[in-house]
């Protein structure tokens, strides 16, 4: 019993528990996924996969993404990405709604599936369905020699190493990066993207993992922050463009290990509905980033400020606009538009987290959660 609790502390590599370990962990398992991969220097994305079924994506018609839980909020930022680089249309879905509707698969479509664990039942159903209509399908996984790399035509790995927290945190993010560099990848090939682009982009996500470092300095005021609210009830996310996904993502982290009810929107479907929620006992968490829709976000801001919620803002270092309005603001570093979600989901996910402590739960496993859903 003892060996086993001391083995599991070393596992845990000094942390109180594996998610945070996986949070922190971040910085150089995205360097893992791009090491070999990205050669900024040279202006070239390196993926086996990719590269040996290049024809078959730039022929593609569309690109069909599946996935469930957090890797379904990953492909939701490779639709924005995917789409803006690469000008290929993109449609994700759930896999769990994909395989069941006789979906429209035509033989030039690609489908990606993306999955942490390789064995999810209703992505692994998703991508028998497309490759019986004669789709080629491509895995991103995180496990190596899972149902699902085994089963799809080609992938490529996220290399994350082990995530044994149930609540995904370093999966999403070196799923994003993979995606990215598809993205970048096919971009170059088709010419989308200006060369001058090309490169500054292949340079800013060399830089990520620093910027990920930095973000993770918003521990202290996550946990500060975490005190406030620890005893809400609701909560609500909102970001827009590339930070909508981000506001799903921090939504469900914090459902997942607090069971504080927590819904993510994008910001301007506020008045569609959430609005009517917002009062003094509302914490709307706002991913306000400087590059962007940032003028758009901060109208929000106003709108949730009138009504008396309580803002907090995941902003860009040196803010001052969104500092005046908001209650709390969480400082994060500048990165372009389309690689913000590797940054502003850190503060997120270590909000969350603090949180779930404060409130007792059981980060690691949650109730009613299983790390890999191997059933429907
Ligand atoms: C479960 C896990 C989530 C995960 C989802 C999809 O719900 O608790 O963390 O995002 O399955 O799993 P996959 O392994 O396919 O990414």
């Amino acid at each position: 019993q003892e060996l086993q609790m001391n083995l599991e502390q070393i596992e845990k590599g000094g942390y109180d528990h594996f998610m945070l370990k996986e949070i922190y962990e971040q910085p150089s398992v995205i360097k893992d996924t791009y090491r070999g991969r990205l050669l900024a220097n040279q202006g070239l994305i390196k993926m086996a996969g990719i590269e040996d079924n290049l024809e078959r994506f730039l022929n593609a018609e569309r690109i069909l993404i599946v996935a469930c839980g957090t890797s379904w909020h990953a492909g939701l930022v490779a639709e924005y990405i995917i789409e803006e680089f690469a000008r290929i249309p993109v449609e994700v879905e759930y896999a769990s709604e994909f395989r069941y509707r006789n979906p429209i698969i035509n033989k030039n479509d690609v489908l990606i599936a993306i999955s942490q664990s390789g064995e999810t039942a209703d992505t692994l159903a998703a991508i028998k369905l497309a490759k019986e209509r004669g789709a080629f399908v491509f895995g991103v996984c995180n496990v190596v020699g899972s149902s699902i790399s085994r089963e799809t035509h080609a992938g490529a790995y996220t290399h994350a190493g082990p995530e044994i927290g149930v609540a995904s945190t370093k999966a999403f993010t070196t799923q994003i990066t993979v995606i990215t560099m598809i993205a970048l990848r096919l971009a170059k090939a088709k010419g989308t993207l200006s060369n001058s682009d090309y490169h500054r982009y292949l340079q800013e996500l060399e830089l990520i993992p620093e910027k990920v470092q930095d973000a993770l300095l918003t521990n202290d005021a996550a946990e500060a922050i975490g005190k406030v609210f620890q005893k809400s009830s609701n909560c609500l996310y909102l970001g827009r463009g590339y930070n909508f996904p981000v506001a799903l993502e921090g939504a469900l982290k914090l459902k997942e290990i607090s069971y504080i009810h927590a819904e993510g929107y994008p910001a301007a479907e506020m008045k569609h509905g959430p609005i009517a929620l917002i009062d003094e006992h509302m914490p709307v968490i706002v991913i306000a980033p400087k590059q962007g829709h940032y003028d758009k976000v901060v109208s929000n801001i106003q709108e949730i400020k009138s009504r008396s919620g309580k803002i907090i803002a995941v902003v860009t270092k040196g803010d001052v606009q969104v500092r005046e309005l908001a209650d709390y603001v969480i400082e994060v570093p500048d990165t372009s538009d389309a690689l913000s979600p590797l940054i502003t989901t850190i503060p997120l996910q270590l909000l969350s987290y603090h949180i779930a402590v404060l409130r007792g739960c059981n980060v690691d496993q949650p109730r009613n959660l299983a790390k890999s859903v191997t059933v429907e």
